[in-house]
């Protein structure tokens, strides 16, 4: 049973991860009326990643187009996170750290010398150092060190208090949170109108954005041909905690490749140090596998020895939302009033404030600025159905 409409707001955000804050966020700062459906804001994905701002060292081949907006996101980061602590009174964990990207063995260095070529032809900046250079700055890395990668412009935030600190910041500039599931997307006369939610009550808005990360093909009501194709990437992450008597066990993001798979440690000011992350296609699965655990800890004993020594203080696992070409999906769809705010993949953390402004200009222009244009939506044919989510599954 519907019930009577609320009166409308001029955005409707659905999704209360960091995406849909910020952008919830940025639109209450140009003076529009927002409202954000979450059953959980400040969840998501956010609450597993380790909130690297890696521009530099976590570019790929095929990805020069994303580069540029990771690049420029990462340029905005000090002044959004300074504004941001300031609108929440909360510490963003944000830190100027850098990072080293290490080989360990001789296929690693080769890895990493094409990389450092890569990134010196997009002009970004990379300096190669000697094994024993790289063990001069980080004392723990395993004597096999071969070689490695400083890039002092790569840093971190931590992304538990990114997310709080926005729920923080969209309250104070008027946001309104609806704690609850969005059912549907009302669609009438050929355009958007907002949600129903769970409980039946439709929320009506000039214009909504879908924001639910790897959730965001799922929404009943979105019509086909604008349904994003997006798809979730399980992460298994590991925290671990250094005691005082060990600090500073690192001092700065450390990366490696080994055995082809991608692994980071990124330690922060508080003595966590998070560990990550596989990459898995397992579709909804957000189980912890002993096997990931695994993995993880036996490459990162490898690069750090001494990290067997350290509590494990946490496993979790989340879902990133891959797009076809890795970059997010941003702006107004083909389907007049829905917009879209997803897809960011590896990247959601940085490219958090760049999907503000994004977001916001999109939102009171109707328009997409020209350093998010290769981002339009359309650029993608419509996704195929997805399979249920979890919940949605019949038990
Ligand atoms: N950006 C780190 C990851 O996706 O694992």
């Amino acid at each position: 049973m519907s019930r009577i409409p609320t009166e409308a707001t001029d955005v409707l955000v659905v999704g209360g991860g960091i995406i849909g804050l910020v952008t919830a966020w940025r639109a209450a700062q140009r003076g529009l009326s927002v409202a954000v459906v979450d059953p959980g804001p400040g969840g998501g994905a956010a609450r597993v990643a380790a909130g690297m701002l890696a521009a530099v060292t976590e570019l790929h081949y095929g990805e020069q187009t994303l580069l540029a907006l990771n690049v420029e996101s990462a340029r905005r980061y000090p002044r959004f996170a300074a504004e941001l602590s300031e609108a929440s009174g909360q510490d963003l964990g944000y830190r100027a750290c850098g990072t080293l990207a290490v080989a360990l063995d001789a296929d690693d260095r080769a890895h990493l010398r094409e990389l450092h070529a890569f990134q010196l032809k997009s002009g970004l900046e990379s300096e190669w150092l000697s094994g024993r250079e790289c063990r001069r700055l980080e004392p723990m890395l395993a004597p096999g060190v071969r070689g490695g990668l400083r890039v002092d412009g790569d840093h971190q935030i931590d992304p538990r208090r990114l997310a709080s600190a926005l729920v923080t910041a969209c309250e104070r500039a008027g946001v309104a949170f609806h704690r609850q599931k969005a059912e549907r997307l009302s669609v009438i006369r050929d355009r958007a109108r907002g949600v129903t939610l769970t409980d039946g009550t439709a929320l009506a808005a000039d214009r909504t954005v879908l924001a639910t990360g790897s959730h965001s093909a799922s929404l009943p009501g979105v019509p086909e041909e604008v349904r994003p194709p997006v798809r979730p990437v399980k992460g298994q992450v590991l925290r671990l905690t250094v005691p005082p008597r060990y600090a500073p066990f690192l001092s700065r993001t450390i990366r490696a490749v080994v055995r082809g798979n991608h692994l980071y440690l990124v330690p922060r000011v508080n003595g966590e140090l998070v560990v990550g992350a596989t990459s898995e296609e397992l579709g909804w699965d957000t189980t912890v596998t002993a096997g990931g655990v695994y993995e993880l800890l036996r490459d990162a004993h490898e690069l750090v020895p001494g990290i067997t020594e350290l509590p494990l203080t946490e496993t979790c696992a989340g879902l990133r939302p891959g797009s076809p070409d890795n970059a997010p999906l941003l702006g107004p769809t083909t389907l007049p009033g829905l917009l879209l705010a997803t897809g960011h993949y590896r990247n959601g953390v940085l490219l958090t404030p760049i999907t503000g402004d994004v977001m916001a200009h999109a939102l009171t222009t109707g328009e997409l600025p020209p350093e998010a244009s290769p981002f339009a939506p359309d650029r993608f044919p419509a996704a195929p159905a997805p399979a249920p989510a979890p919940s949605e599954q019949p038990a």
